[in-house]
C-alpha cells in the first residue's frame, strides 16, 4: 500500500513546522522536519571546527548524519540544533548538491515506510516539511502545501520563538538573517526553495495558527478521502 504523503514547503519561520506537526497529530500521520537533518549535519561540521561551505567536509558530515539518524532518530531533538550558528551553517551546507543527495535516501525511506506513531498503531502516511519536499523529495505527494508569510511577520514570529526559549533576540538581526537565508535557499542551483506547480499556496501573514490549521485540514481531508477510495479500488 502506497503511503499517504503530505508535503509542506516554505521559507524560514513561515509556520510550516507548526502546521506540519499539528496536521500529523490531527490525521495520525508520522512527521519529519527535514530541516533537522541539515542541522544535524551542520552541527557535526561545527563540532569539528570544519567549514560548512567546503563540499568534501559537508558531504562527509551529511553521510554521517544520515547513518546516525537511522541508528538514533531522537538526535533531531537536541536543543543545540536550534542555535544561530547551526541555523546559518545548515543553510550554507544545504546548497551543496552532494549534501542533498546524501540526505535524500533518509527522507524518501521515511516517506515510503513511515514509522509507527505508537506501538501497534502504524501510520498510514507521513507529513514532511522543508524546502524541496513537493518539488524534489516527494514529487508524487498526495497533498502539497506551500506556506509563506511576509519577511517582517516571519522575523517577528522567530523573535517570539527565540525569546520564548530564553534566547536573546534582536528583531533587526533576526530579519536580516532570515532574508540572507531566504536568498541562499532560493538562489541555489540544487533543489532551491520552490513552490511545486501543483502546490496550494497558504499565505499566513494575516492568519493565526488555528486558522491555518483549519484551512489545511480541509485540503488534507479531501485528499485523504480520495486516497482511501483509491486504496479500496485496488483491493
Ligand atoms: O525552521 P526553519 O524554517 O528556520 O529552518 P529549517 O527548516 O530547520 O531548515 C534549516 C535550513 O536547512 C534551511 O535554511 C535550508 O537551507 C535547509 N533545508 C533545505 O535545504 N531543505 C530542506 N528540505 C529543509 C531544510
Amino acid at each position: 500500500m502506497k503511503p499517504f504523503i503530505v508535503a509542506i514547503d516554505g521559507p524560514a519561520a513561515s509556520g510550516k513546522g507548526t502546521l506540519a506537526h499539528r496536521l500529523a497529530q490531527h490525521f495520525g500521520l508520522a512527521h519529519l522536519d527535514t530541516g533537522k537533518l541539515y542541522r544535524v549535519a551542520a552541527d557535526l561540521v561545527l563540532t569539528r571546527n570544519g567549514d560548512p561551505a567546503d563540499p568534501a567536509t559537508a558531504e562527509l558530515a551529511a553521510q554521517e548524519a544520515a547513518a546516525a539518524l537511522i541508528a538514533d532518530p531522537t538526535l533531531v531533538f537536541a536543543p543545540r540544533l536550534l542555535s544561530e550558528e547551526v541555523t546559518r551553517a545548515s543553510s550554507v551546507l544545504a546548497a551543496i548538491p552532494a549534501v542533498r543527495a546524501a540526505l535524500l535516501g533518509f527522507q524518501r525511506s521515511f516517506a515510503m515506510d513511515p514509522p509507527a506513531r505508537a506501538p501497534g498503531v502504524a501510520a498510514t502516511g507521513a507529513v514532511l516539511d522543508g524546502r524541496d519536499i513537493g518539488s524534489a523529495v516527494c514529487p508524487d505527494a498526495a497533498v502539497k502545501l506551500f506556506v509563506t508569510a511576509s519577511p517582517e511577520t516571519r522575523a517577528m514570529r522567530r523573535v517570539k520563538e527565540l525569546r520564548g526559549r530564553g534566547a536573546a533576540a534582536i528583531y533587526e538581526d533576526v530579519l536580516q538573517d532570515l532574508m540572507e537565508r531566504d536568498a541562499r535557499d532560493s538562489d541555489r542551483q540544487a533543489a532551491p526553495l520552490l513552490a511545486a506547480a501543483d502546490a496550494e499556496l497558504i499565505d499566513t501573514t494575516a492568519l493565526d495558527a488555528d486558522t491555518v490549521l483549519a484551512r489545511a485540514v480541509g485540503i488534507v481531508a479531501r485528499a485523504l478521502k480520495e486516497w482511501e477510495w483509491l486504496q479500496n479500488c485496488k483491493r
